[in-house]
Formats: structure tokens, sequence, C-alpha cells
């Protein structure tokens, strides 16, 4: 098992970060977008609606490229000193998050190329999930830095350390 994370892994974890970020910030456009298409309007193009479709198919893409990453290289081992049903909580949750990261993308494809209009309700009922799962996550860290000290935040920060 290495150490630490690769700078590729931490690399990408960043990347996906700001680009799941601009997904939420920048939703207007492919909302109505998607309205109009519900009412049967011409939807015209519109650079924002672009951005929308591949910034989520990249997102899907670079979730593959981690996990085969992670199926090649491993991942660290989490902190002995954390609890265990911490360890399993933190496990679930990278785990949830993979799964996002793969059935939001899709979801959105399937109802963008396809017009299925169960896969735009499936796609938005997943937006607040995906939103607090990243909470839950984020607050494990700051746990992790501020409570009990373990220096996690660094493992996402420095490559190859333990
Ligand atoms: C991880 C990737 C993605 C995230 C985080 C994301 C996030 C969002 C958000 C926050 C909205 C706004 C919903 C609202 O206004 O209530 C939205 C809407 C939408 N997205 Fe995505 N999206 C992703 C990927 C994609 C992809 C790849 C496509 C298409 C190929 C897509 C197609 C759509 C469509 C058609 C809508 C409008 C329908 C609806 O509101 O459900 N999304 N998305
Ligand atoms: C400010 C925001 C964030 C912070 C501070 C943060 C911090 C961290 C840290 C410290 C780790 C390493 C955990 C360990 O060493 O065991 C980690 C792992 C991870 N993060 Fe984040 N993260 C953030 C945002 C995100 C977002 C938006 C996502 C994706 C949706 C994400 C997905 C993951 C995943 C899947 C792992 C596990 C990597 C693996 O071992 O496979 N993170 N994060």
């Amino acid at each position: 098992m290495p150490k630490g994370y690769s700078r590729l892994q931490i690399a990408l974890h960043w990347i996906v970060f700001a680009l799941i970020v601009l997904q939420y910030v920048l939703h207007d456009a492919i909302a109505e977008a998607w309205e109009a298409f519900e009412h049967g309007r011409e939807i015209a193009f519109n650079p924002l609606v672009f951005q929308h479709v591949s910034t989520g198919i990249l997102i899907a893409v670079l979730a593959f490229v981690r996990i085969s990453v992670k199926m090649k290289r491993g991942a660290p081992a989490l902190p002995e000193e954390e609890p265990a049903l911490m360890k399993l909580a933190a496990k679930v949750t990278h785990l949830a998050l993979y799964a996002f990261m793969i059935l939001m993308p899709m979801s959105g494809a399937v109802a963008w190329f396809g017009g299925v209009e169960n896969a735009a309700e499936a796609h938005e009922i997943m937006k607040p999930f995906l939103l607090a799962l990243i909470a839950l996550h984020v607050l494990g860290a700051l746990y992790h830095q501020f409570v009990l000290k373990t220096n996690l935040m660094d493992r996402m920060r420095t490559a190859d350390k333990g």
C-alpha cells in the first residue's frame, strides 16, 4: 500500500473539485435550455450549455481515470488513530462520491441526448445528495485536521507522504 497519494491522484482530486464547483455555479443556462426543450421550444446554441455538457462528461472520464489509478497504485491507508466507525464512514463516503461522479453525468447525458425526462429528474434528485456528500466529506477532513490533529489535509497537498 502506498504511503501517500501520487501527484497525479492529488491533481485529479483538485481538478475534479474545481469542475464540480463550475457545474453548480453555472447551472442556469442548462436548466433554461432543458425547460425550453420540455416546452417544445427551439434550443439556441449557448456556450454555457456546451460547458455544462462537456465539463460533466469530463468529470465522468476523470472519475474512471481515478478509479483505474486507484486499482493499479492503491491509496494510502486511513490514519491508524481513526476510530473504526469513522474509517467505515470515510470509505462509504469515498465510494459514494465516485458513484455520483459517474451517475450524475450519466443521468444528465441520457436526459440531454436522449430527451428522457425521468433521467433529468434523477439528475435533479442527485444534485442535493452530491452536495450533502461533499459537505460530509469536507467536515470529515476538517474534523481530522482540527480535532483529531492527524494532519490529514496534507495527504491531498503533498505527494507520497505517509
Ligand atoms: C458531475 C457532473 C454534473 C453535475 C455536478 C451537474 C449538475 C447540475 C446542476 C446543479 C443542474 C441544475 C439543476 C437545476 O437547475 O435545478 C443541472 C442540470 C442539468 N444538467 Fe447537469 N450536471 C453534471 C453533468 C451533466 C452532464 C454530463 C449532462 C449532459 C450530457 C448534464 C445535463 C443536465 C441537464 C439536461 C440539466 C437540466 C435538467 C435538470 O435540471 O435536471 N449534466 N446539472
Ligand atoms: C474543499 C473540499 C475538499 C477537501 C478539503 C477534500 C479533502 C480530501 C482529503 C484530505 C482526502 C484524503 C483522505 C485520505 O487521506 O484518506 C480526500 C480524498 C478524497 N476526496 Fe476530497 N476533498 C474536497 C473535495 C472533494 C470533492 C468535491 C470530491 C468529489 C466529488 C472529493 C472526492 C474525494 C475522494 C473520492 C477521495 C478518496 C480518494 C481515494 O482514496 O480514492 N473531494 N479529500
